[in-house]
């Protein structure tokens, strides 16, 4: 199967090598993506074979990600992947967060369930991959701290040196501590991530180090991965809504190309609406989307969010967000802080969890069916993008009542659930027991 890079922007669609080193197109600027000649694939056959790897032991075929290598297909030698068993993450069924988002039911794709914690993974196993690839021995990316961890941990397990570069101050320390546990070369640079990434793109061209961000169209390949196993999960029925947190908009992008191609390729019938949800202090795509034109993304000079994982003001895979949300039929929301943290607790409540920006989706889904758009009867899968243990700072301040919004307005906690301090007394512990 070829594989080439062809330029995303529909008025340039110049085609490079797969093995050329690039991020953007040389000839116009825009972003980059993965291209294949899908026209001899085998729907059938193929669904049939991925689920008899389910039951095989060899390393790919465990992998939630290499397992679909057919629908990924730009190595040229297997030999070069990197695994730490990502993906087959499960789809869990929340009645509680149903009820709290105005839904009969909901279900919940958990990627905090992958070997770092979060859905970086699926994409980074194959990033890791094309780095190898390309004799490249070291990689780098900026991150608000689940790439970097992600990063640091495939880089490690590759036989690549890792280099690290996060907002200072600005990332949870459970992310920051898998970064160094993993053995990356850590850089806290006093800036914001979007600012950080300007200065990245600049030392990975003048000193040859691999990008790793999710400008790297081979992340993005890996991430079609978490859409297809759901398909999969799913018996190839596509829900109504995917509903999923919005960053750096590399997810999204990923949703949507994978999507439109198992629909060509006969996997699945019609594509879901995408809804992108975003914090509210770090939303210009959902500014953009409500009256979208060519000239009018503007990006968000001091974004801010305590959910500091989507804490991003100038997304640089909104073009592509653009139309796969527009392609799905989908939309844009925003939710407030307050919002966020409360519906992060339902989640908990459920026996589930997540970290505070997987918990945008339940936020906007319960304003997305109070406003009459998704129909309470809707098939809703929504996507928790990382581990609850990821920011337990943040659940401690929210269960004491210590949390506090940007701005340094206190956030009432809803569902508070305060640890009780007691003396080493059964009588007394009995008695409030009791
Ligand atoms: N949820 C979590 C937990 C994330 O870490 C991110 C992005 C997103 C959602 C948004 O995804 O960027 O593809 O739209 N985290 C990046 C990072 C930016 O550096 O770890 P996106």
């Amino acid at each position: 199967m070829s594989a080439e890079l062809i330029c995303f922007e529909r008025a340039c669609r110049t085609r490079y090598s797969v093995t050329d080193v690039l991020y953007n197109c040389p000839k116009c600027g825009g972003l980059l993506e993965v291209s294949y000649d899908f026209s001899r694939i085998d729907a059938g056959g193929l669904r049939q074979l991925w689920r008899q790897r389910r039951m095989s032991n060899h390393p790919l075929d465990q992998s939630g990600v290499w397992r679909y290598r057919e629908i990924i297909p730009f190595l040229d030698d297997p030999a070069h992947a990197i695994t730490l068993r990502e993906g087959c993450t499960p789809l869990l069924d929340a009645p509680r967060a149903a009820e709290y988002g105005g839904l009969r039911r909901l279900t919940f794709k958990h990627q905090g369930f992958n070997p770092t914690g979060s859905f970086k993974d699926n994409g980074m196993t194959c990033g890791a991959a094309q780095a190898r690839r390309l004799g490249m021995r070291r990689v780098a990316c900026v991150s608000t701290g689940n790439t970097s961890a992600s990063m640091a941990a495939y880089a490690a397990a590759g036989g690549l040196q890792a280099v690290i570069f996060i907002p200072h101050g600005n990332i949870s320390y459970g992310k920051l501590a898998q970064a160094l546990e993993y053995g990356a070369l850590t850089f806290q640079v006093e800036a914001n991530f979007d600012q950080i990434l300007k200065l990245v793109r600049v030392l990975a061209e003048r000193l040859g180090i691999y990008l790793l961000n999710s400008i790297n169209p081979f992340r993005i390949e890996g991430q079609k991965s978490i859409v297809v196993e759901m398909m999969d999960q799913r018996d190839w029925n596509p829900p109504d809504w995917i509903v999923l947190p919005g960053g750096n908009l590399g997810n999204v992008s990923a949703f949507g190309k994978a999507l439109r191609e198992l629909r060509d390729c006969g996997f699945i019938g019609r594509i879901p609406k995408l809804a992108v949800i975003k914090a509210e202090g770090a939303s210009p795509f959902h500014h953009f989307m409500k009256d979208p034109s060519r000239d009018s993304f503007h990006a968000v000079e001091h974004p801010e969010t305590l959910a500091t994982a989507i804490k991003i003001g100038d997304p640089v895979s909104w073009p592509k967000a653009w139309q796969e949300v527009a392609v799905s039929g989908g939309l844009t929301e925003e939710a407030g802080e307050k919002e966020i943290a409360d519906a992060k607790a339902v989640i908990g409540l459920c026996g589930i969890g997540c970290e505070p920006a997987s918990a945008a989706t339940l936020a906007g889904i319960r304003k997305l069916t109070g406003a009459g758009v998704i129909d309470r009867d809707a098939d809703v899968i929504a996507v928790l993008t990382g581990n609850v243990l990821k920011d337990p700072d943040y659940i401690y301040k929210y269960h004491t009542g210590q949390l506090t919004d940007p701005g340094g307005s206190a956030i009432e906690a809803l569902f508070g659930n305060r640890p009780v301090v007691v003396p080493n007394d059964p009588g007394r512990i009995a008695a409030l027991l009791g």
